[in-house]
């Protein structure tokens, strides 16, 4: 136990506004300081520094307390570690601090890298073989501070040269083989890395716990070009991310974490100036990795390679991301760049453009991952988008989201947005359960188990093909349902395929026939019409049937809802000519949204009212 007078006596003796200085930018601000909270997005400074108080505090979120609290919090290390650091540099010392004991039984396997790695970095700066590793980094664009800030060094192309500098120190050659460093061959000791530019990889608080080694002047297509320390005691791959330690002040800052795949693409886009750069070394991201992150930021950019790998890996990492509810951007690289080669090729300005520029939302990347690249004059290419956009949708849980995408697609492939919401449908439930089927018959309405199991088809959509299901019943309710809409005029609420499907139905079939007969009615539609009729409207219709039960109430539901779409959608194309618009003009445009926004509550009251009276 620390007593607590100790505790004051650090707090007392710490400078606070030093102390936050180093992580934010403070400015005078009554008898105190400010500057923007580190611990949340924020946009005005609310965070208040009292040096008489001894607080730094954030107004908004709350973050932060009294010195040690600020820098557990930000450090994200523990009450004893945070008074350690601040008792050191006032010069008190503090008994009985415990500090973390994982460190404390593990220093002895740090102690080990801290030295291998010194060694390395002396072998980088002061070989022969290390001036043509430096010529290797600096053709690649690290310069000398690069070297320096991520430590990098080389391996000998000799045998033992490290277990060497490890033995005079008096290491336990069962710690060096355990970590990986060297290994035994009968009764000779033998270094594991040779010949290779060390990139040492730290854990979250700093220590060197591994080190990715690259081969550089060789072209032996059988050596891995990178070699990794083994898993160890210290060393958990799905754990680590590279640069992570060196990162955390920046990504505070920055409100962002950039993911990349390689640590070469972390270096690149550090020496860019995004200093809130990790990467988890190649391996597919880990929801443990995902919960690091979490702890220190809830925004991420996601930027793989450009190549189908790199985007497939994207795609899994949205996922893993969403179920700590972390926010993710996504760039997609041209293809063949990955952001090492980027900044190679264009330049670290242009590369930093790219990244803010380009960002796509999860669901826009899913819509760009699906129609990338195709060609939707083919079948092949149009399935394929199809599939690949629909098995990621059926996750999605906004049903206006699915409505969008599902929209903009078959906008771009050319067919009707409910024909392509219906496939959606019956992607997402191939089977049509036969166990179900005879509910159809038992109840006078529309069967509620399908509803649920169309959930992901719009409401509107969903809407407007049971009304066509109602209005072919017989001419009389075909007459019914058009009375409901103004001007006696269902047309304008239709989608331009069921337009001409209700033309077909109403202007020439019941012109001719009082009572609707499929058959009679198919062999009249071109091909389209047909094909449109049979996955839109049949498919409501199982067991042979071809009508669905007349309910009324459901019917007028139906029709409420196409009329609050359609209002939805006028005002939504007002907005466009609002944008544009200018001086009187756009006075004009607003007062008409204004107007339009006042019918939609209207209508949209009735819907509730409605509904409110059917229970
Ligand atoms: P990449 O093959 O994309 O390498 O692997 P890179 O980052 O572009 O590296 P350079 O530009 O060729 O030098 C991505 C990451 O996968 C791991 C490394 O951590 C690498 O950064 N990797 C790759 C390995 O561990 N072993 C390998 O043989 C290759
Ligand atoms: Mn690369």
């Amino acid at each position: 136990m620390v007593a607590q007078d100790k505790i004051d006596e650090v707090i007392k003796k710490t400078d606070i506004v030093d102390l936050v200085s180093q992580f934010i930018t403070l400015e005078k601000y009554g008898s105190g300081f400010r500057g923007l909270c580190p611990f949340h997005p924020d946009h005005s400074p609310s965070f208040s520094v009292s040096p008489d108080k001894k607080i730094a505090k954030c107004m908004v979120c709350g973050e932060g307390g009294n010195p040690i609290t600020f820098l557990r919090k930000i450090k994200n290390i523990s009450f004893n570690e945070a008074l350690k650091e601040l008792a050191d540099k006032a010069g008190i010392t503090v008994d009985g601090l415990y500090i973390n004991k994982k460190t404390d039984n593990f220093s002895h396997l740090y102690e080990i890298m801290e030295t291998s790695k010194k060694f390395y970095i002396h072998n980088l700066l002061n070989t022969k073989s290390g001036l043509e590793a430096i010529e290797y980094l600096h053709k690649r664009g690290i310069d000398d501070e690069t070297i320096k800030r991520f430590e990098i060094g080389l391996s000998l192309n000799t045998n033992n040269s490290l277990y060497q500098v490890l033995k005079e120190k008096n290491y336990n050659e069962l710690d060096m083989m355990h970590l990986g460093l060297i290994k035994q061959n009968d009764n000779d000791f033998y270094d594991l890395f040779r010949g290779r530019i060390m990139f040492p990889i730290k854990d979250e608080f700093g220590h060197t716990i591994a080190y990715s080694a690259r081969i550089f002047n060789t072209n032996d297509k059988n050596q891995a070009k990178y070699v990794n320390s083994p898993e160890t005691e210290i060393f958990k791959k799905h754990l680590t991310l590279y640069n992570l330690s060196d990162a955390i002040l920046s990504i505070r800052k920055m409100h962002r974490v950039i993911l990349h795949e390689g640590q070469m693409d972390v270096i690149a886009s550090v020496r860019s100036g995004n200093l809130e750069t990790v990467c988890s070394m190649g391996t597919a991201l880990t929801k443990e990795q995902v919960r690091i992150i979490k702890k220190y930021t809830n925004n991420v950019l996601l930027c793989y390679d450009g190549d189908k790998a790199g985007i497939d890996a994207m795609l899994k990492a949205i996922k893993l991301f969403e179920t700590v509810d972390l926010k993710v951007k996504l760039v997609i690289l041209p293809d063949k760049e990955d952001p090492d080669s980027y900044v190679l090729k264009y330049g670290s300005t242009k590369f930093n453009e790219f990244i803010e520029n380009n960002q796509l939302d999860p669901l826009d990347f899913i819509f760009e991952y699906a129609t990338r690249g195709k060609d939707f004059t083919k079948n092949n290419d149009v399935e394929d988008a199809k599939e690949k956009l629909f098995i990621n949708l059926k996750d999605v849980k906004s049903t206006s989201s699915i409505e969008r995408y599902i929209g903009l697609f078959a906008k771009l492939i050319n067919v009707s947005e409910a024909s392509l919401l219906m496939d959606f449908n019956n992607y997402y439930t191939p089977q049509y359960n036969k166990n179900n089927a005879d509910i159809f018959e038992q109840e006078n309405s529309f069967p509620s188990f399908l509803e649920q199991e169309y959930q992901y088809l719009s409401n509107y959509a969903w809407a407007e093909l049971r009304l066509l299901n109602y209005a072919k019943l017989s001419k009389g309710m075909a007459d019914v349902i058009e009375q409901k809409f103004p001007d006696n005029d269902i047309r304008p609420y239709l989608e331009p395929i069921h337009q001409e499907l209700w033309d077909e139905l109403n202007l020439d079939y019941f012109m001719q026939y009082d009572d609707f007969i499929e058959q009679q009615f198919l062999e009249r539609l071109n091909e389209r019409l047909y094909n449109c009729y049979l996955q839109n409207i049949t498919s409501l219709n199982k067991k042979g049937d071809c009508h669905i039960p007349y309910n009324e109430a459901d019917m007028n539901d139906c029709i409420t809802k196409l009329k609050e779409h359609y209002l939805e959608k006028k005002a939504h194309e007002l907005d466009a000519k609002i944008f544009d618009a200018n001086g009187s003009e756009k006075i004009m445009y607003l007062t008409k949204k204004v107007d339009l926004l006042k019918q939609l509550e209207k209508q949209r009251c009735n819907n509730a009212n409605f509904k409110q009276n059917r229970k």
